[in-house]
């Protein structure tokens, strides 16, 4: 295998992506283990966080992906080989398989009394979320707040709970941006297909749901701020959402772009954005993660959240590794409550 399996020698079972053709070209095969390049520590892989962009990654949808064939998965919990630590992580691929070489500064403790699930439903969905915020200018500390610049500033004085619209409010991203989202003080606003998961959002802090099969989300935002909008939107859709979730923003708004579930490029309204003053950004964690500056003050938020027991990574299902390609389809087809996890070990 080339790349990702290059340089590895004795034998392991690993969840293999034979061809970048979807979920279906799957399998459970035998990879040479890692051999850790500087830098990298060697995890036992325990459980494996299912993200969308797991797959596309499959599809060969996602940006820099290797070619076939390559060993799956981005995010894991285990134990590190070196010392027996609990750690989990965070990675491209090759996070899928009875072992992986990871990053030191990918990998964070498992906080005391989570499980290997729950450990593997952290670290991108809770990373993304609040680097969403503080783009958007709501962590409130301002030596931690992207500019720190009068609209974030005015927002919050002059509106002591800024609005947010989270799109796919019951997934993986979706649920720890409302635990965040909670703790910030901040009005939730949450779009799902279906009210059976807007409800289990509701235990978790989502102020208004709204189940756009139902109801145009743009209509409802519109009804629920009496006219005003919000002040940021986490979209993660593309293609006429983009410019949909521009129309919900109020003066100054931002929409944080950062996924395009509907595999559609994302529709910019330019002039929509002279009239309020808004602005897209982008937001891409592969790319943020390299940046230790970006990373070390979120860790450091989050794990003191984490320490006060205010933030729960919800896992809605698990699948053991041989079943995989279901745990692919459940999030391919958008049926997922919280994170999908493979048990590995
Ligand atoms: N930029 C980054 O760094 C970054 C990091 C993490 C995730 N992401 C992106 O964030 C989004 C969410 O990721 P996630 O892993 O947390 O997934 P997820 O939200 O747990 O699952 C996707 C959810 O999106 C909703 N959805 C709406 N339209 C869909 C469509 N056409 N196909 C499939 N699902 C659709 C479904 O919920 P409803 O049925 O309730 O609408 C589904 O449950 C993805 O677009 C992902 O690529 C980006």
């Amino acid at each position: 295998m080339p790349d990702a399996c290059s340089c590895y020698t004795s034998s392991m079972k690993a969840l293999v992506i034979t061809a970048l053709t979807g979920p279906d070209a799957l399998a459970i095969q035998d990879a040479a283990e890692p051999m850790p390049k500087p830098n990298q520590t060697i995890v036992r892989v325990h459980a494996g966080g299912l993200n969308f962009a797991d797959v596309m990654t499959t599809k060969g949808g996602y940006p820099g992906t290797p070619p076939a064939p390559l060993i799956a998965g981005r995010e894991f919990a285990g134990v590190e080989e070196s010392t027996g630590r609990r750690v989990m992580g965070y990675a491209q691929w090759a996070a899928f398989a009875e072992k992986t070489a990871a990053y030191t500064n990918m990998v964070w403790p498992i906080p005391e009394g989570w499980s290997d699930e729950q450990a593997a439903a952290f670290p991108v969905n809770y990373f993304t979320a609040y680097l969403g915020y503080w783009q958007a200018g709501m962590t409130g500390n301002p030596a931690q707040s992207m500019w720190g610049q009068p609209p974030s500033a005015v927002r919050r004085s002059e509106a002591p709970h800024p609005r947010v619209l989270i799109h796919a409010v019951a997934g993986g991203v979706g649920t720890a941006a409302v635990q965040i989202g909670k703790i910030l003080e901040v009005e939730m606003y949450g779009t799902s297909s279906s009210d059976e998961k807007l409800a289990r959002v509701k235990e978790l802090g989502l102020q208004h749901g709204i189940n756009y099969k139902q109801q145009d989300y743009e209509e409802a935002v519109k009804n629920l701020t009496h006219g005003e909008g919000v002040d940021a939107v986490f979209e993660m859709l593309g293609g006429e959402h983009t410019a949909k979730s521009l129309r919900c923003l109020r003066d100054f708004g931002r929409v944080i772009q950062y996924g395009t579930a509907t595999g559609k490029a994302p529709q910019l309204d330019i002039r929509a954005m002279y009239a309020k003053s808004a602005s897209v950004q982008g937001l891409w964690l592969t790319y943020l993660s390299q940046k230790r500056e970006i990373m070390e003050p979120a860790w450091k938020q989050l794990s003191e959240w984490i320490a006060q027991g205010k933030l729960k990574p919800q896992v809605g299902q698990v699948f053991p590794l041989d079943r995989a390609k279901e745990a692919y389809k459940l999030l391919e087809d958008g049926k997922n409550y919280g994170k999908v996890v493979v048990k590995i070990a």
